[in-house]
C-alpha cells in the first residue's frame, strides 16, 4: 500500500495540467509535483555545463548528481537552483523546453529521475504532473487523469502566457516547436507521452481551467 493517495495528470505541454494540478492540489491541500521542471533543470543543467545532449552516460551523472533543489510551492511555479543559481526563471524559456524533452528521452537519465519523484508522495497526498506518472512512476495512483487539447490551442495558450511575461513569441514558430516537441515525446522508446491503460480523458481544448479542476475534485472526491 502506497504511504499517500496520488492523482496523476498527464498530457502534452500547452494542455492546462500545470495549472489545473496545482488548482487540484490546492483545493485538496496537497503536495505537488512539477516533473517537467525536474527534466528541465536537467535540460540547463547540461546546457550550462556544455554536455551534448546526447550523451547518456553523462546526462545520466548529472540527473542523479547535479545540485538541484526544488522549494514546493503550491501557489506559483517551484522555485528552483542549480547549486548558487536561482534557475526558476530560465528553465521556462523554450530552449530549456527543448533540452528538456531531448534529455528526457534518454532512458538512463529517466532512470536516474524516477526515485527523486517517487519521493514526492507524501502524506496527505501527492498531485504528480507529467507525462509518465500514470503510466511509469505512479503505475498505482488512486485516480489517473490525461488531459488533451488540439495543437492550435495550446500554441494559443503559450503565445498569451509569454505575452503577458513580456516576452515577443511568433505563433507559427510556436505551434511548428509544440509539434516538433509532441511528436519527440510521443514517438520515445521509454516512456513515451500516452495515456494509461485506465486513465480518464479530458479534452480541454473548448472547456475552462474552472470547469476541469472542478471535474477532477469530483472524481478526487469520489475515491
Ligand atoms: O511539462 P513541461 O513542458 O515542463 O516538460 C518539459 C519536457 O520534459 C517535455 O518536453 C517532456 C519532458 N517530460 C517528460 O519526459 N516526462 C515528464 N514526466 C515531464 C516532462
Amino acid at each position: 500500500m502506497s504511504i499517500a493517495p496520488i492523482i496523476c495528470i498527464d498530457g502534452p505541454s500547452g494542455s492546462g495540467k500545470g495549472t489545473i494540478s496545482r488548482a487540484v492540489a490546492r483545493a485538496l491541500g496537497w503536495h505537488f509535483l512539477d516533473s517537467g521542471a525536474l527534466y528541465r533543470a536537467v535540460g540547463v543543467a547540461a546546457l550550462s555545463g556544455g554536455y551534448p545532449l546526447d550523451d547518456e552516460p553523462s546526462l545520466a551523472k548529472l540527473a542523479l548528481h547535479a545540485d538541484i533543489e526544488f522549494e514546493d510551492r503550491i501557489d506559483r511555479e517551484p522555485h528552483v537552483w542549480l547549486g548558487d543559481d536561482d534557475i526558476s526563471e530560465m528553465i521556462r524559456t523554450e530552449e530549456a523546453g527543448q533540452a528538456a524533452s531531448k534529455v528526457a528521452a534518454l532512458p538512463a537519465v529517466r532512470a536516474a529521475l524516477l526515485q527523486k519523484q517517487r519521493n514526492f508522495a507524501q502524506p496527505p497526498g501527492l498531485v504528480a504532473d507529467g507525462r509518465d506518472m500514470g503510466t511509469v512512476v505512479f503505475p498505482h495512483a488512486e485516480l489517473k487523469v490525461f488531459l488533451t487539447a488540439s495543437a492550435e490551442e495550446r500554441a494559443r495558450r503559450r503565445h498569451k502566457q509569454l505575452s503577458e511575461k513580456g516576452i515577443e513569441a511568433i505563433l507559427p514558430a510556436l505551434l511548428r516547436e509544440i509539434e516538433e516537441r509532441d511528436l519527440r515525446d510521443r514517438t520515445r522508446a521509454v516512456a513515451p507521452l500516452v495515456p494509461a491503460n485506465d486513465a480518464r480523458i479530458i479534452d480541454s481544448t473548448s472547456q475552462s481551467i474552472d470547469v476541469v479542476v472542478a471535474t477532477v475534485l469530483d472524481w478526487a472526491h469520489a475515491l
